[in-house]
C-alpha cells in the first residue's frame, strides 16, 4: 500500500500512457530551459560556456577587465620585454585608446608599431606560429585591438525584470513541484522519494531567494550555482521515480 493510498501502477493503461506523456514533456522543458540558461547567458563575458562572470554579470552586474590587460598582466606573451609590457598597459589603462593607439609622435614607441613588432607573429589572420590564434584573436588592425582594449560593464537584470521573472517562475514551478512532489508521494521508492521532494522544495526556494541575494551580494553566487543544480537534479530525479512507478511490474 503506498503511503498516499493512490496507487500509480493500478491505474489503467491508457491513463498511465498519459501521465507518461507528461512526463516526457516535463523532461523537454527541464532540457529546455538548462539550454535557454547556457544560449541566454554564455555570451555576456565574450568567452563561449556559462562562466561565473557570466552569471554574476545577469545576476549582479560585474566588470570583465580588457582581454589584453588580462594577457598582459598574466604575463603573456613570455619574451615581452618588462619596459614594453609596461608601456602598453598605461596605454590601455590610460584615456582616448584610439588616439594614442598610433600617436605619430610616439614614433616606434606607439603601441601600433610595439603590437606589430611584439604580438603580430602569432596574432595575424596569416600568420605560422600561435597554432591559429591570429585566426581567433587578430591583432592586426585597430579594429582587431579595440575588440581586445575595451574592458566591459555588465549591468544586472533591471529589477522590474526580476520581479516579473520571479513572479511567473515562482507560481509556475511551486505548482509544477507540488504535483510532481504529490506524484512521487504516491510512488514505492521509500527514503529515495523523500529525499526527492525534500530537495525540490527546498531547492526551489532557495534558488528564487539567491535571485534577489546575488543581487545585493556576488557573494551569494554559490547559492544561486549550488541550488539551481539541485532544483533540475531533483526535478530529474522525481520524473525518473514517478516513470518507474507507472512501468515497473507490480509489487502486491
Ligand atoms: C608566440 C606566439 C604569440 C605571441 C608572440 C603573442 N601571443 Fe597572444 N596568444 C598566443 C596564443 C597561442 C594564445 C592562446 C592561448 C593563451 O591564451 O595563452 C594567445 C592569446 C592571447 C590573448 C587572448 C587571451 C584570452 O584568454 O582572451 C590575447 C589578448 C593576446 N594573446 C594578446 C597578445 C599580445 C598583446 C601580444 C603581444 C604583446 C601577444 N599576444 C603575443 C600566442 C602569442
Amino acid at each position: 500500500m503506498s503511503a498516499s493510498g493512490f496507487r500509480l501502477r493500478a491505474l489503467p493503461l491508457l491513463v498511465r500512457l498519459g501521465l507518461s506523456g507528461v512526463l516526457a514533456a516535463l523532461a523537454l522543458g527541464l532540457w529546455a530551459s538548462l539550454e535557454h540558461v547556457r544560449e541566454h547567458h554564455q555570451a555576456r563575458d565574450g568567452s563561449p560556456g556559462v562562466s561565473r562572470e557570466d552569471l554574476l554579470g545577469a545576476y549582479h552586474g560585474v566588470s570583465v577587465p580588457a582581454p589584453l590587460v588580462t594577457a598582459l598582466e598574466r604575463g603573456h606573451p613570455e619574451g615581452l620585454p618588462a619596459a614594453e609590457r609596461a608601456e602598453l598597459l598605461a596605454w590601455l589603462r590610460g584615456p582616448e585608446l584610439s588616439q594614442r593607439y598610433d600617436d605619430p609622435d610616439l614614433g616606434e614607441r606607439a603601441p601600433a608599431e610595439l603590437i606589430g613588432a611584439a604580438c603580430l607573429q602569432c596574432h595575424a589572420r596569416r600568420a605560422t606560429d600561435g597554432s591559429g590564434i591570429g585566426e581567433q584573436v587578430p591583432l592586426e588592425y585597430w579594429d582587431d585591438v579595440a575588440k581586445q582594449a575595451q574592458a566591459k560593464e555588465l549591468v544586472a537584470t533591471p529589477r522590474a525584470i526580476l520581479v516579473t521573472s520571479t513572479h511567473t517562475h515562482a507560481l509556475a514551478l511551486g505548482t509544477l513541484s507540488a504535483l510532481l512532489c504529490a506524484l512521487v508521494w504516491a510512488t514505492r521508492f521509500g527514503r529515495l522519494r523523500e529525499l526527492a521532494i525534500a530537495a525540490q522544495g527546498l531547492a526551489l526556494a532557495a534558488d528564487l531567494a539567491s535571485w534577489w541575494l546575488v543581487r545585493e551580494s556576488a557573494s551569494w553566487l554559490w547559492l544561486l550555482i549550488g541550488a539551481g543544480a539541485l532544483y533540475a537534479a531533483s526535478t530529474a530525479l522525481a520524473i525518473v521515480l514517478v516513470f518507474a512507478e507507472l512501468w515497473l511490474p507490480r509489487r502486491d
